[in-house]
């Protein structure tokens, strides 16, 4: 994958910095929103898949670690802070699969499942997949790292959920390949972090959530809560997805990567709910408010986001950012 387009001093600091090494990351402050949250999936893009022209050893590079924990200090602390009127919502005497239940019951006044499934157009559809790509082409890497962290019934849950994920042992059933077929059915780039130009902040906050909790062992709590709150929202959602896909007539591999979801999510709820966040809880139950926490960050972060896209459409905009053609070099 190439570099991304800058969107601001830090960003354009750092990509300068991935490409030779030398300038100095240390004062210079993301301009806003945009500019954060695109450096710091730069920063986590290092574990994944990296970029053409960085040198792979860059993901341990002491000076952009520092970079990132910075981000990431500020990035954690605003979402404790917005996802705390969502954690209260959970009983404080109630079974952890309660909790989570009433967390991801939220009324997060918006529904974009509705709209797609009865009201998008199919450029807005497109839209919709292109923002989801940048998740989906890696479906379930993020929670993967909280594998070597969980042990007993937890890590077997987990493993479980991660093995429907990546496949059931059949390469051509891999999620993020499932996903890649849905979009070259509609023409769309299903190359790896092909659209990340074109998603706003509120898209790359989405990831760059599981990327923090993922990479982190001591938010082990809240990669599961959030993983258990992303399959407990999945089923019913990705049926209307599958009715507007098929409302539009999108093509046959559209509607079976959402089929698949109805099915596997539905199984996946409880698994991620009972048996990775119950017994996760049981074995460590300082990890509680985390798992909570970890729950209402994707409820939070997914309103913000079907709360953006809704409004650009209603405005009769685009979702995508507009972005300059890339200078031949
Ligand atoms: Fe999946
Ligand atoms: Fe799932």
């Amino acid at each position: 994958m190439e570099l991304p387009q800058a969107r601001g001093a830090l960003s354009a600091t750092l990509s300068d910095a991935l490409r030779d090494g030398t300038p100095d990351l240390s004062s210079v402050e993301p301009d806003d929103e945009e500019d954060l949250h695109l450096s710091l999936w730069m920063l986590y893009e290092l574990h994944y898949r990296g970029f053409d022209g960085v040198d792979d050893a860059r993901e341990w590079d002491p000076d952009l670690l520092t970079v990132r924990a910075r981000l990431e200090g500020r990035f954690e602390s605003d979402l404790r802070a917005a996802c705390r009127p969502i954690v209260e919502l959970a009983d404080a005497r109630g079974s952890v699969p309660d909790q989570l239940a009433a967390i991801t019951a939220y009324d997060v006044g918006v529904s974009l499942p509705n709209f797609v499934q009865r009201e998008a157009s199919a450029d807005q559809y497109l839209e919709f997949l292109a923002q989801r790509s940048l998740y989906h082409l890696k479906e379930s890497d993020p929670a993967a790292w909280a594998v070597p962290r969980l042990e007993g019934p937890a890590k077997v849950a987990l493993a479980e959920l991660q093995y429907d994920e990546y496949g059931g042992g059949r390469p051509e059933r891999l999620h993020s390949r499932l996903f890649a077929e849905a979009m070259e059915a509609c023409r769309l780039d299903a190359s790896y972090g092909a659209y990340v130009d074109r998603v706003p902040a509120y898209t790359l906050a989405v990831n760059n959530a599981m990327s923090l909790f993922g990479l982190h062992r001591r938010l082990r709590g809240a990669a599961m809560g959030h993983l258990a709150a992303f399959e407990m929202t999945s089923s019913l959602p990705c049926r209307r997805y599958l009715q507007g896909a098929e409302r539009l007539g999108l093509g046959e591999p559209v509607g079976h990567y959402f089929d698949e979801h109805v099915e596997a999510d539905a199984v996946h709820e409880h698994l991620a709910a009972r048996g990775i966040c119950g017994a996760l809880v049981e074995a460590e139950p300082q990890l509680r408010p985390d798992v909570l926490f970890g729950a209402a960050a994707c409820v939070h972060l997914d309103a913000v986001a079907a709360q953006q896209m809704l409004d650009a459409w209603a405005d009769g905009r685009s979702a995508l950012r507009v972005v300059r053609d890339r200078e031949v070099a």
